[in-house]
Protein backbone atom coordinates (compact mmCIF):
# COMPACT_ATOMS: atom_id res chain seq x y z
CA UNK A 1 0.00 0.00 0.00
CA UNK A 2 2.92 2.75 0.97
CA UNK A 3 4.66 0.97 -1.77
CA UNK A 4 1.66 2.26 -4.14
CA UNK A 5 1.26 5.22 -2.53
CA UNK A 6 5.19 6.46 -3.20
CA UNK A 7 4.96 5.19 -6.74
CA UNK A 8 1.46 7.47 -7.33
CA UNK A 9 2.91 10.01 -5.53
CA UNK A 10 6.25 10.25 -7.68
CA UNK A 11 4.02 9.47 -10.55
CA UNK A 12 2.44 12.78 -9.67
CA UNK A 13 5.27 14.96 -9.20
CA UNK A 14 6.29 13.53 -12.56
CA UNK A 15 3.57 14.67 -14.45
CA UNK A 16 2.97 18.04 -12.35
CA UNK A 17 7.31 18.58 -13.50
CA UNK A 18 6.11 17.70 -17.00
CA UNK A 19 2.72 20.36 -17.22
CA UNK A 20 5.38 23.07 -15.51
CA UNK A 21 7.55 22.40 -18.07
CA UNK A 22 5.42 23.04 -21.02
CA UNK A 23 3.83 25.82 -19.64
CA UNK A 24 7.34 27.44 -18.88
CA UNK A 25 8.34 26.41 -22.50
CA UNK A 26 5.46 27.42 -24.05
CA UNK A 27 6.02 31.20 -22.37
CA UNK A 28 9.91 30.85 -23.60
CA UNK A 29 8.07 30.20 -27.11
CA UNK A 30 5.62 32.98 -26.95
CA UNK A 31 7.82 35.84 -25.82
CA UNK A 32 10.71 34.29 -28.18
CA UNK A 33 8.14 34.92 -30.87
CA UNK A 34 6.81 37.95 -29.90
CA UNK A 35 10.24 40.21 -30.41
CA UNK A 36 10.49 38.74 -33.78
CA UNK A 37 7.16 39.70 -34.59
CA UNK A 38 7.37 39.65 -38.27
CA UNK A 39 6.68 43.46 -38.63
CA UNK A 40 9.94 45.08 -40.66
CA UNK A 41 12.77 46.89 -39.13
CA UNK A 42 11.06 49.49 -40.92
CA UNK A 43 7.98 49.28 -42.24
CA UNK A 44 6.82 51.63 -44.69
CA UNK A 45 3.02 51.67 -43.11
CA UNK A 46 2.19 54.29 -40.53
CA UNK A 47 -0.77 53.29 -37.46
CA UNK A 48 -3.29 56.20 -37.33
CA UNK A 49 -4.09 57.67 -33.73
CA UNK A 50 -7.90 58.38 -32.77
CA UNK A 51 -7.36 61.96 -33.99
CA UNK A 52 -7.27 60.89 -37.57
CA UNK A 53 -10.28 60.68 -39.19
CA UNK A 54 -9.57 61.65 -42.47
CA UNK A 55 -10.86 59.34 -45.32
CA UNK A 56 -9.68 59.16 -48.41
CA UNK A 57 -12.11 60.75 -51.46
CA UNK A 58 -13.32 58.31 -53.67
CA UNK A 59 -13.70 59.31 -57.12
CA UNK A 60 -13.71 56.12 -58.69
CA UNK A 61 -16.56 56.02 -61.51
CA UNK A 62 -18.96 53.48 -60.27
CA UNK A 63 -20.02 51.79 -63.89
CA UNK A 64 -16.48 50.59 -64.78
CA UNK A 65 -14.29 48.15 -63.72
CA UNK A 66 -10.91 48.21 -65.70
CA UNK A 67 -11.86 48.20 -69.00
CA UNK A 68 -15.66 46.99 -68.67
CA UNK A 69 -17.73 50.01 -69.59
CA UNK A 70 -20.57 48.42 -68.03
CA UNK A 71 -20.08 47.13 -65.03
CA UNK A 72 -22.84 46.21 -62.97
CA UNK A 73 -22.74 44.63 -59.17
CA UNK A 74 -25.64 41.76 -59.97
CA UNK A 75 -25.55 40.98 -56.00
CA UNK A 76 -24.79 43.91 -53.73
CA UNK A 77 -25.77 43.07 -50.09
CA UNK A 78 -26.17 46.19 -47.46
CA UNK A 79 -23.74 44.09 -45.17
CA UNK A 80 -21.93 47.64 -44.21
CA UNK A 81 -24.85 49.78 -44.50
CA UNK A 82 -25.17 50.36 -40.62
CA UNK A 83 -21.89 49.48 -39.32
CA UNK A 84 -20.22 52.41 -37.20
CA UNK A 85 -17.43 54.64 -37.97
CA UNK A 86 -15.19 52.08 -35.51
CA UNK A 87 -16.11 48.90 -37.61
CA UNK A 88 -12.71 46.92 -37.71
CA UNK A 89 -12.45 44.84 -40.62
CA UNK A 90 -13.93 43.52 -43.73
CA UNK A 91 -13.26 40.34 -45.03
CA UNK A 92 -13.80 39.87 -48.96
CA UNK A 93 -13.39 36.40 -49.96
CA UNK A 94 -13.04 35.62 -53.13
CA UNK A 95 -14.96 32.71 -53.98
CA UNK A 96 -15.37 29.69 -56.84
CA UNK A 97 -19.15 29.82 -57.46
CA UNK A 98 -19.04 25.89 -56.64
CA UNK A 99 -17.74 26.30 -53.37
CA UNK A 100 -20.95 26.16 -51.29
CA UNK A 101 -19.23 23.86 -49.08
CA UNK A 102 -16.66 26.35 -48.32
CA UNK A 103 -18.76 29.25 -47.65
CA UNK A 104 -20.19 27.34 -45.35
CA UNK A 105 -17.35 26.52 -43.71
CA UNK A 106 -16.38 30.11 -42.99
CA UNK A 107 -19.41 31.63 -42.27
CA UNK A 108 -19.62 28.96 -39.29
CA UNK A 109 -16.04 29.17 -38.23
CA UNK A 110 -13.91 31.58 -38.67
CA UNK A 111 -15.89 34.13 -40.67
CA UNK A 112 -18.62 34.76 -38.36
CA UNK A 113 -20.00 38.04 -38.33
CA UNK A 114 -19.52 40.33 -35.14
CA UNK A 115 -19.82 43.86 -34.69
CA UNK A 116 -16.25 44.36 -35.45
CA UNK A 117 -16.04 41.73 -38.32
CA UNK A 118 -18.24 41.19 -41.59
CA UNK A 119 -17.15 39.14 -44.48
CA UNK A 120 -18.56 39.38 -47.88
CA UNK A 121 -17.69 36.64 -51.26
CA UNK A 122 -17.09 37.77 -54.53
CA UNK A 123 -18.24 36.21 -57.35
CA UNK A 124 -18.83 36.73 -61.33
CA UNK A 125 -21.42 35.74 -63.58
CA UNK A 126 -22.17 32.28 -63.09
CA UNK A 127 -23.13 30.82 -66.79
CA UNK A 128 -23.97 27.43 -65.49
CA UNK A 129 -27.80 28.08 -65.11
CA UNK A 130 -28.42 25.37 -62.23
CA UNK A 131 -25.18 26.61 -60.24
CA UNK A 132 -26.29 30.07 -60.65
CA UNK A 133 -29.81 29.37 -59.47
CA UNK A 134 -28.55 27.76 -56.40
CA UNK A 135 -26.75 30.30 -55.59
CA UNK A 136 -29.12 33.35 -56.42
CA UNK A 137 -30.50 31.16 -53.62
CA UNK A 138 -27.45 31.52 -51.06
CA UNK A 139 -27.55 34.66 -51.60
CA UNK A 140 -31.46 35.24 -50.71
CA UNK A 141 -31.13 33.27 -47.76
CA UNK A 142 -27.17 34.89 -46.34
CA UNK A 143 -26.88 37.82 -48.23
CA UNK A 144 -23.50 37.82 -48.33
CA UNK A 145 -22.41 37.70 -51.37
CA UNK A 146 -20.84 40.31 -53.86
CA UNK A 147 -21.48 39.31 -57.42
CA UNK A 148 -20.32 41.42 -60.55
CA UNK A 149 -21.45 41.22 -64.41
CA UNK A 150 -17.95 39.62 -65.67
CA UNK A 151 -18.07 35.84 -66.28
CA UNK A 152 -16.14 33.92 -63.21
CA UNK A 153 -13.34 32.37 -65.29
CA UNK A 154 -9.88 31.68 -64.36
CA UNK A 155 -7.95 34.33 -65.95
CA UNK A 156 -11.06 36.72 -65.11
CA UNK A 157 -9.95 36.55 -61.37
CA UNK A 158 -8.08 40.26 -61.38
CA UNK A 159 -11.67 41.51 -61.95
CA UNK A 160 -12.80 39.56 -59.26
CA UNK A 161 -10.05 41.53 -57.04
CA UNK A 162 -10.44 44.91 -58.23
CA UNK A 163 -14.35 44.62 -58.23
CA UNK A 164 -13.77 43.76 -54.29
CA UNK A 165 -11.58 46.91 -53.64
CA UNK A 166 -14.47 48.90 -55.37
CA UNK A 167 -16.85 47.49 -53.42
CA UNK A 168 -15.29 48.56 -50.06
CA UNK A 169 -14.66 52.17 -51.68
CA UNK A 170 -18.38 52.50 -52.31
CA UNK A 171 -20.28 50.35 -49.91
CA UNK A 172 -18.05 49.66 -46.66
CA UNK A 173 -15.26 52.66 -46.73
CA UNK A 174 -15.76 52.92 -42.58
CA UNK A 175 -13.39 49.36 -42.56
CA UNK A 176 -10.46 50.03 -40.53
CA UNK A 177 -9.03 47.00 -42.17
CA UNK A 178 -9.60 44.60 -45.44
CA UNK A 179 -8.26 40.96 -45.71
CA UNK A 180 -8.88 39.64 -49.27
CA UNK A 181 -8.69 35.87 -48.50
CA UNK A 182 -9.13 32.60 -50.48
CA UNK A 183 -12.19 30.65 -49.55
CA UNK A 184 -10.03 27.29 -48.78
CA UNK A 185 -7.86 29.06 -45.91
CA UNK A 186 -8.55 29.05 -42.34
CA UNK A 187 -8.21 32.35 -40.48
CA UNK A 188 -7.24 32.62 -36.20
CA UNK A 189 -9.47 34.93 -35.98
CA UNK A 190 -9.19 35.71 -32.60
CA UNK A 191 -5.60 36.49 -32.82
CA UNK A 192 -6.28 38.71 -35.52
CA UNK A 193 -8.14 40.82 -33.89
CA UNK A 194 -6.33 41.34 -31.42
CA UNK A 195 -3.49 41.55 -33.75
CA UNK A 196 -5.49 44.23 -35.55
CA UNK A 197 -6.01 46.07 -32.12
CA UNK A 198 -2.60 45.93 -30.10
CA UNK A 199 -0.11 45.10 -32.74
CA UNK A 200 -1.42 47.83 -35.59
CA UNK A 201 -4.08 50.17 -34.07
CA UNK A 202 -7.77 49.92 -33.59
CA UNK A 203 -7.89 53.41 -35.38
CA UNK A 204 -6.46 51.64 -38.70
CA UNK A 205 -3.82 52.23 -40.44
CA UNK A 206 -2.51 53.90 -43.65
CA UNK A 207 0.16 52.74 -46.48
CA UNK A 208 -0.95 48.92 -45.29
CA UNK A 209 -0.09 45.98 -47.19
CA UNK A 210 0.60 42.86 -45.42
CA UNK A 211 1.19 39.58 -46.21
CA UNK A 212 3.40 36.75 -47.36
CA UNK A 213 5.36 38.93 -49.39
CA UNK A 214 7.02 37.17 -52.79
CA UNK A 215 10.69 38.74 -53.47
CA UNK A 216 10.70 39.17 -57.02
CA UNK A 217 9.28 35.73 -58.50
CA UNK A 218 9.90 34.88 -61.68
CA UNK A 219 7.40 34.70 -64.66
CA UNK A 220 6.58 31.08 -65.97
CA UNK A 221 6.01 31.11 -69.65
CA UNK A 222 5.66 27.41 -70.10
CA UNK A 223 4.28 23.88 -67.98
CA UNK A 224 2.87 26.40 -65.72
CA UNK A 225 -1.02 27.36 -64.83
CA UNK A 226 0.43 30.58 -63.73
CA UNK A 227 2.37 30.85 -67.56
CA UNK A 228 2.49 34.15 -69.56
CA UNK A 229 3.22 35.37 -72.67
CA UNK A 230 5.73 37.64 -73.35
CA UNK A 231 2.86 40.10 -74.62
CA UNK A 232 0.95 39.61 -71.71
CA UNK A 233 3.64 40.58 -69.08
CA UNK A 234 7.12 41.14 -71.13
CA UNK A 235 9.74 41.57 -67.77
CA UNK A 236 11.45 37.98 -66.42
CA UNK A 237 11.06 38.64 -63.03
CA UNK A 238 7.93 40.31 -61.26
CA UNK A 239 7.73 43.16 -58.69
CA UNK A 240 7.82 41.77 -55.07
CA UNK A 241 4.18 41.26 -54.11
CA UNK A 242 1.65 38.92 -52.01
CA UNK A 243 0.58 35.69 -52.29
CA UNK A 244 -2.98 36.23 -52.99
CA UNK A 245 -4.31 34.09 -50.29
CA UNK A 246 -4.52 36.54 -47.15
CA UNK A 247 -3.75 40.07 -48.02
CA UNK A 248 -4.65 42.56 -45.12
CA UNK A 249 -4.96 46.28 -46.52
CA UNK A 250 -5.49 49.61 -44.46
CA UNK A 251 -8.81 51.26 -45.90
CA UNK A 252 -6.33 54.32 -48.14
CA UNK A 253 -4.67 51.52 -49.72
CA UNK A 254 -7.85 50.03 -51.39
CA UNK A 255 -9.13 53.15 -52.29
CA UNK A 256 -5.55 54.28 -53.82
CA UNK A 257 -4.97 50.54 -55.49
CA UNK A 258 -8.51 50.88 -56.92
CA UNK A 259 -7.43 54.04 -58.57
CA UNK A 260 -4.17 52.36 -60.24
CA UNK A 261 -6.28 49.36 -61.05
CA UNK A 262 -9.14 51.63 -63.06
CA UNK A 263 -6.07 52.90 -64.78
CA UNK A 264 -3.66 50.23 -65.51
CA UNK A 265 -3.78 47.64 -68.31
CA UNK A 266 -5.66 44.05 -67.51
CA UNK A 267 -3.40 41.30 -66.33
CA UNK A 268 -5.18 38.23 -65.19
CA UNK A 269 -2.41 37.03 -62.48
CA UNK A 270 -4.46 39.46 -59.18
CA UNK A 271 -1.94 38.64 -56.57
CA UNK A 272 1.02 39.82 -59.01
CA UNK A 273 -1.02 42.71 -60.60
CA UNK A 274 -2.70 43.86 -57.80
CA UNK A 275 -0.30 43.83 -54.87
CA UNK A 276 3.23 44.03 -57.14
CA UNK A 277 2.60 46.18 -59.62
CA UNK A 278 0.01 48.50 -58.77
CA UNK A 279 1.34 49.07 -55.08
CA UNK A 280 4.57 49.80 -56.96
CA UNK A 281 2.56 52.24 -58.86
CA UNK A 282 1.21 53.73 -55.78
CA UNK A 283 4.46 53.42 -53.70
CA UNK A 284 3.39 51.18 -51.29
CA UNK A 285 5.70 48.02 -50.19
CA UNK A 286 3.80 44.94 -48.98
CA UNK A 287 4.90 43.88 -45.47
CA UNK A 288 6.28 40.29 -44.80
CA UNK A 289 3.89 38.48 -42.71
CA UNK A 290 5.70 35.01 -43.60
CA UNK A 291 6.00 34.08 -39.98
CA UNK A 292 2.64 34.50 -38.91
CA UNK A 293 1.38 32.10 -41.56
CA UNK A 294 1.17 28.35 -40.72
CA UNK A 295 3.11 26.63 -43.09
CA UNK A 296 2.19 23.37 -44.65
CA UNK A 297 4.33 21.40 -41.87
CA UNK A 298 3.24 23.74 -39.18
CA UNK A 299 -0.62 23.06 -39.42
CA UNK A 300 0.49 19.15 -38.57
CA UNK A 301 2.31 20.30 -35.73
CA UNK A 302 -1.05 22.28 -34.58
CA UNK A 303 -3.07 19.35 -35.50
CA UNK A 304 -0.83 16.87 -33.95
CA UNK A 305 -0.45 18.98 -30.24
CA UNK A 306 -3.40 20.85 -30.28
CA UNK A 307 -3.71 22.94 -27.14
CA UNK A 308 0.27 21.87 -26.64
CA UNK A 309 1.19 23.91 -30.03
CA UNK A 310 2.75 27.42 -28.76
CA UNK A 311 3.93 29.07 -32.46
CA UNK A 312 1.89 31.74 -33.08
CA UNK A 313 0.03 32.61 -36.30
CA UNK A 314 -3.00 34.48 -37.33
CA UNK A 315 -3.58 32.49 -40.62
CA UNK A 316 -3.70 28.69 -42.12
CA UNK A 317 -1.48 27.72 -45.08
CA UNK A 318 -2.99 27.37 -48.47
CA UNK A 319 -5.59 25.28 -50.59
CA UNK A 320 -6.94 23.51 -47.94
CA UNK A 321 -9.50 20.93 -49.21
CA UNK A 322 -12.69 21.58 -46.74
CA UNK A 323 -12.44 18.80 -44.41
CA UNK A 324 -8.96 20.04 -43.27
CA UNK A 325 -10.42 24.00 -42.52
CA UNK A 326 -12.76 22.26 -40.18
CA UNK A 327 -9.61 19.98 -38.48
CA UNK A 328 -7.35 23.04 -38.50
CA UNK A 329 -10.62 25.17 -36.98
CA UNK A 330 -10.79 22.57 -34.00
CA UNK A 331 -7.51 22.59 -33.38
CA UNK A 332 -7.10 26.29 -33.75
CA UNK A 333 -10.54 26.68 -30.99
CA UNK A 334 -8.69 24.50 -28.77
CA UNK A 335 -5.44 26.12 -28.91
CA UNK A 336 -6.47 29.07 -27.03
CA UNK A 337 -2.99 29.59 -25.53
CA UNK A 338 -1.53 31.41 -28.57
CA UNK A 339 -4.21 34.59 -28.34
CA UNK A 340 -4.22 34.12 -24.25
CA UNK A 341 -1.23 35.66 -23.91
C1 LIG B 1 -4.10 60.45 -41.51
O1 LIG B 1 -4.49 59.30 -42.24
C2 LIG B 1 -4.27 59.36 -43.64
C3 LIG B 1 -4.70 58.06 -44.29
O2 LIG B 1 -5.95 57.65 -43.86
C4 LIG B 1 -2.80 59.62 -43.94
O3 LIG B 1 -2.61 59.75 -45.31
C5 LIG B 1 -2.34 60.85 -43.20
O4 LIG B 1 -0.94 61.01 -43.40
C6 LIG B 1 -2.64 60.75 -41.71
N1 LIG B 1 -2.29 61.99 -41.06
C7 LIG B 1 -1.53 62.04 -39.97
C8 LIG B 1 -1.28 63.38 -39.41
O5 LIG B 1 -1.06 61.04 -39.45
C1 LIG C 1 -30.12 48.92 -41.16
O1 LIG C 1 -31.00 49.61 -40.31
C2 LIG C 1 -32.32 49.75 -40.83
C3 LIG C 1 -33.15 50.63 -39.89
O2 LIG C 1 -32.80 50.38 -38.57
C4 LIG C 1 -32.91 48.36 -41.03
O3 LIG C 1 -34.21 48.46 -41.57
C5 LIG C 1 -32.04 47.55 -41.96
O4 LIG C 1 -32.52 46.23 -42.07
C6 LIG C 1 -30.60 47.50 -41.46
N1 LIG C 1 -29.77 46.87 -42.46
C7 LIG C 1 -28.85 45.96 -42.16
C8 LIG C 1 -28.08 45.42 -43.30
O5 LIG C 1 -28.62 45.60 -41.02
C1 LIG D 1 -23.69 22.89 -63.32
O1 LIG D 1 -23.81 22.94 -61.91
C2 LIG D 1 -24.31 21.75 -61.32
C3 LIG D 1 -24.37 21.93 -59.84
O2 LIG D 1 -24.90 23.13 -59.49
C4 LIG D 1 -23.40 20.57 -61.62
O3 LIG D 1 -23.95 19.39 -61.09
C5 LIG D 1 -23.21 20.45 -63.12
O4 LIG D 1 -22.25 19.46 -63.37
C6 LIG D 1 -22.76 21.77 -63.72
N1 LIG D 1 -22.70 21.66 -65.16
C7 LIG D 1 -21.60 21.92 -65.87
C8 LIG D 1 -21.74 21.80 -67.36
O5 LIG D 1 -20.56 22.29 -65.35
C1 LIG E 1 -34.05 27.85 -54.74
O1 LIG E 1 -35.08 28.17 -53.81
C2 LIG E 1 -36.37 27.89 -54.27
C3 LIG E 1 -37.37 28.42 -53.30
O2 LIG E 1 -36.93 28.27 -51.98
C4 LIG E 1 -36.52 26.39 -54.47
O3 LIG E 1 -37.79 26.06 -54.95
C5 LIG E 1 -35.47 25.93 -55.47
O4 LIG E 1 -35.49 24.52 -55.59
C6 LIG E 1 -34.10 26.36 -55.05
N1 LIG E 1 -33.19 26.07 -56.14
C7 LIG E 1 -31.97 25.57 -55.96
C8 LIG E 1 -31.20 25.32 -57.19
O5 LIG E 1 -31.52 25.34 -54.84
C1 LIG F 1 -13.96 36.40 -68.68
O1 LIG F 1 -13.78 35.05 -69.02
C2 LIG F 1 -14.57 34.57 -70.08
C3 LIG F 1 -14.33 33.11 -70.27
O2 LIG F 1 -12.97 32.80 -70.26
C4 LIG F 1 -14.33 35.41 -71.33
O3 LIG F 1 -15.15 34.96 -72.40
C5 LIG F 1 -14.58 36.85 -71.04
O4 LIG F 1 -14.28 37.63 -72.16
C6 LIG F 1 -13.77 37.31 -69.84
N1 LIG F 1 -14.00 38.70 -69.54
C7 LIG F 1 -15.13 39.21 -69.07
C8 LIG F 1 -15.10 40.69 -68.85
O5 LIG F 1 -16.13 38.57 -68.80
Amino acid sequence: MNCLMNFSNRNFHLICTVIISALLLKNYYYYYYKNRVVLEPEPCFSLLDPSNTTQQPVKDVYDRLIDINDFKFVLNPPTCANSSAGFLLLVIVSSAPGHALNRHVIRTTWGQTSEYTKVVFLMGKIENSSLNQEVQNESLQHGDIVQGNFVDAYRNMTYKHVMGLKWVAHHCPMAKYVLKADDDIVVHSDAFKKFLVRELSPWGASDLILCYKKVEPGVFRTNSKWAVTVKEYPGNKYPDCCAGYAIVYSQDVVIQLLDAAQNAKYFWIDDVHVTGSLAKDISVEPTQMRKLMLSQSRSYALLYLGPFYSGRFLFGPRDLPVEWMLRLWDAIKANSYSYLA
